[in-house]
Formats: C-alpha cells, sequence, structure tokens
C-alpha cells in the first residue's frame, strides 16, 4: 500500500491522551511549523495563524474553557463536561487554529468579484491545513483529536496570550501520547458516496 495511504489511515481521532512523547518539543513546533507553512490557502494568502500550547500554557487553556462552560451547562451536566475537559489537560498540548479576518477582509476589498468566497476558501484552508497536521503528528507517533469550543472561549484565549482581536479561532487540535486506541470506524456503502464518469 502506498505509504500515503498508511499515513492517512492511521490518523484517528485519539481521545485517551498522556505527556509521555517521545519528540522534544521544539521537534513538535517544527513539524507544526512546516505543515502549516507548506499547506495552501487561495490566492497564496496565508491566512493561517497558529498558536502552540504546551503543558502549563494547554493546562491553561482547559482550565479556562472549563470557567467559560460552567456557566452555560447545566449543572447536572457540568461534572460529565468537567471530566472531559479534565481529560483533555491529560494531554501534552494543544493546537490552536486560527484564520487572520484582517486578511480576508483585504483581499475581499482587493477582488470584489470574489468576495463572497474568501470566508469560504479561508474556512477551507483552515480545515486542510488541521487536517494536514493532524496527519503529520499522527505520522510522528502522536494522538490527537479535534475540539471546537470557539466562540465560547474566544475572548478568554485572546486576552490569557494577548492575540490579535483579527485572528479568528477556528479548532484546537489536542495532542499527546496514545494511551488507548481507537475504536473501530463505520464507512457508508460506496454506491451512496462516489459517481464515476468516463
Ligand atoms: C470538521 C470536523 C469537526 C470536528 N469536530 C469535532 C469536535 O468538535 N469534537 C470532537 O470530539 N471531534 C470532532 N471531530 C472528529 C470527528 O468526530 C472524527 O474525525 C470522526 O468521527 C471520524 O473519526 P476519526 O477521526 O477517528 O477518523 C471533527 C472532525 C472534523 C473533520
Amino acid at each position: 500500500m502506498p505509504e500515503f495511504m498508511n499515513i492517512l489511515k492511521k490518523r484517528r481521532s485519539i481521545y485517551t491522551l498522556g505527556k509521555e512523547v517521545s519528540l522534544k518539543d521544539e521537534e513538535i513546533e517544527s513539524l507544526i511549523k512546516e505543515v502549516v507553512k507548506h499547506s495552501p490557502t487561495a490566492f497564496n494568502s496565508q491566512t493561517q495563524r497558529v498558536v502552540i500550547l504546551f503543558d502549563k500554557a494547554h493546562q491553561k487553556l482547559w482550565d479556562l474553557t472549563e470557567t467559560a462552560l460552567k456557566p452555560v451547562t447545566p449543572p447536572e451536566a457540568f461534572p460529565n463536561t468537567q471530566a472531559k475537559l479534565q481529560g483533555f489537560s491529560q494531554a501534552k498540548g494543544t493546537v490552536l487554529f486560527f484564520e487572520d479576518t484582517d486578511i480576508v477582509k483585504g483581499l475581499q476589498e482587493q477582488f470584489a468579484l470574489y468576495a463572497d468566497n474568501f470566508p469560504v476558501w479561508s474556512e477551507q484552508a483552515s480545515g486542510l491545513t488541521q487536517s494536514n497536521v493532524w496527519l503529520a503528528l499522527s505520522e510522528a507517533g502522536l494522538g490527537a483529536n479535534l475540539q471546537h469550543y470557539n466562540p465560547l472561549i474566544d475572548a478568554a484565549v485572546q486576552k490569557e496570550w494577548s492575540l490579535p482581536t483579527t485572528w479568528s479561532l477556528r479548532a484546537q487540535l489536542v495532542f499527546g501520547s496514545i494511551e488507548a486506541d481507537a475504536g473501530e470506524k463505520e464507512f457508508m456503502d460506496e454506491t451512496d458516496r462516489y459517481q464515476v464518469f468516463h
């Protein structure tokens, strides 16, 4: 099987993560930077902005997420939510994916004909970048899962790390050592999914 297919199939949502990763923080950092750098964007606009949180900063993220969720979660459901968030904090780190809305706005002004497309392309570029980082971390032996606590945590994240207000948080990729494998995955019938013509 081609190597690419092995890498693609190896990536799964891994929820039981730990801190025992063999890569150094700097290695993870440079891997993520390389992947983001080489992930395509519309018009090569490079709208992706990325914040990498390790250890204490990662813990801070999941603490502030808990603080943000508490007032909006029914009290009887909160213990489950809290346990889930504490699960994320057991991992090694989190990659925060943002899009720079200033760049998107600038493109809309510059290329009025495509104005409606730029926010869509920005989302698409973010999604494929998230996927590429997820694949690269998986290929490097790390597990990860993708979360979306935005926009609930946006203000707290922006304040905590003094980030530009034009950076719009799109996703959080939690990563760490794999402490339990993902379960079996079901796939839909191929006949409902594809059409091929010659
Ligand atoms: C766009 C997108 C959004 C997702 N959002 C979440 C999420 O908010 N929380 C979560 O636990 N998983 C999230 N996932 C993970 C999916 O549930 C998961 O990828 C899917 O069930 C297939 O499982 P696999 O990742 O193990 O292949 C998301 C995945 C994608 C592609």
